[in-house]
């Protein structure tokens, strides 16, 4: 009776001590938990750091320029503005950016040089023009640097089951021309020149291999006259960027696109390239055929009145 009086008080005494020294395991375990939990926290992260150096060499800009990799709300607005301006349902329009970014990824991967512009910008146009459905298969190209966003475009046609025949004008001169700037050698270190837009043109087929190829410039008489032998469904302004020269292709444009054509007006509202909007404002002032459709990133579209 005594021993068992004598124990509960000597318990009741050493309580306090007993809770303490619980605390201080419990915060000993919680410590090891931490180290454990940074530890294998850090190696996940190196794995990831790793994985990701040669997705980087894949995607990003090295040799190129320019990222390839969208963030999702860069993809979102896009495919909104696409279906704004092409009046395509969501889920067309989600196919076709889907089909564009593989192919500019496999094309630059596969070609020499590059496709000028942002991502979206380029994966906008390579969708909008076949969801634009254009009134004819001839597809004029103003300004090609390596003929890869030719190529590209004839396979989005493809794709939509149409049949394109493309016609391009470029001085191919060695470096890309652009009047008031000064432009460098590309990231890519390729040659601006006709074999290099051989090339590219030969990986989109027979349709492109049998591109035709006007080399000079756009605001040239002796190259109006023979590129202007058809009416074209689709002109893509992409040449000379300045003011002026954005003004003459347009004027050209009234004159030789088809009735409900379509011209895509490239870099348009891009701040390192203000004469274009600029233009197109003027352009828009004077008695023209052409209405405005709305813009797609970097570009802006314009649909000729039908006849
Ligand atoms: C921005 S790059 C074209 C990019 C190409 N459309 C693409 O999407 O990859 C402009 C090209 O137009 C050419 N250029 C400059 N002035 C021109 C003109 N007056 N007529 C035709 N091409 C011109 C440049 O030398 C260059 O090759």
């Amino acid at each position: 009776m005594r021993t068992s009086k004598t124990r509960k008080a000597a318990r009741r005494a050493l309580s306090p001590i007993v809770s303490l020294i619980d605390q201080r395991i419990e915060r000993e375990v919680r410590r090891h938990v931490e180290i454990a939990s940074k530890d294998s926290l850090q190696k996940e992260l190196r794995t990831l750091r790793n994985r990701q150096r040669p997705l980087e060499l894949f995607f990003d800009g090295t040799g190129r320029g320019a990222s390839r990799l969208p963030s999702a709300p860069h993809l979102d607005r896009t495919i909104s503005e696409l279906v704004e301006v092409t009046g395509a349902d969501r889920e067309d329009a989600e196919r076709t950016v889907a089909q564009a970014f593989r192919l500019l990824i496999a094309l630059e991967a596969l070609g020499v040089g590059r496709i000028a512009g942002g991502t979206m910008s380029i994966v906008g146009k390579l969708s909008a023009v076949p969801l634009l459905d254009p009134p004819g298969e001839e597809i004029l190209e103003i300004g090609t640097l390596y003929g890869m966003f030719g190529a590209a475009l004839i396979r989005m046609m493809q794709r939509a089951g149409r049949e394109p025949n493309l016609t391009i004008v470029d001085p191919l001169a060695g470096t890309q021309l652009q009047p008031g700037a000064t432009m460098g050698g590309d990231a890519t270190g390729t040659p601006v020149d006709l074999a290099a837009v051989r090339v590219n043109l030969s990986l989109a087929g027979a349709a492109g291999e049998a591109t035709r190829i006007q080399q000079g410039f756009s605001e040239d008489p002796e190259v109006r006259a023979l590129v202007a032998d058809r009416a074209y469904a689709v002109v893509v302004v992409d040449g000379d960027h300045s003011a002026a020269g954005v003004a003459a292709d347009l004027e050209w444009a009234e004159r030789i696109v088809a009735p409900g054509g379509i011209v895509v007006l490239d870099d348009f509202g891009h701040p390192k390239w203000p004469g274009i909007k600029e233009a197109f404002e003027k352009h828009m002032t004077t008695r023209t055929r052409f209405g405005f459709l709305g813009q797609v990133a970097h570009s802006g579209y314009l649909r000729a009145a039908p006849a």
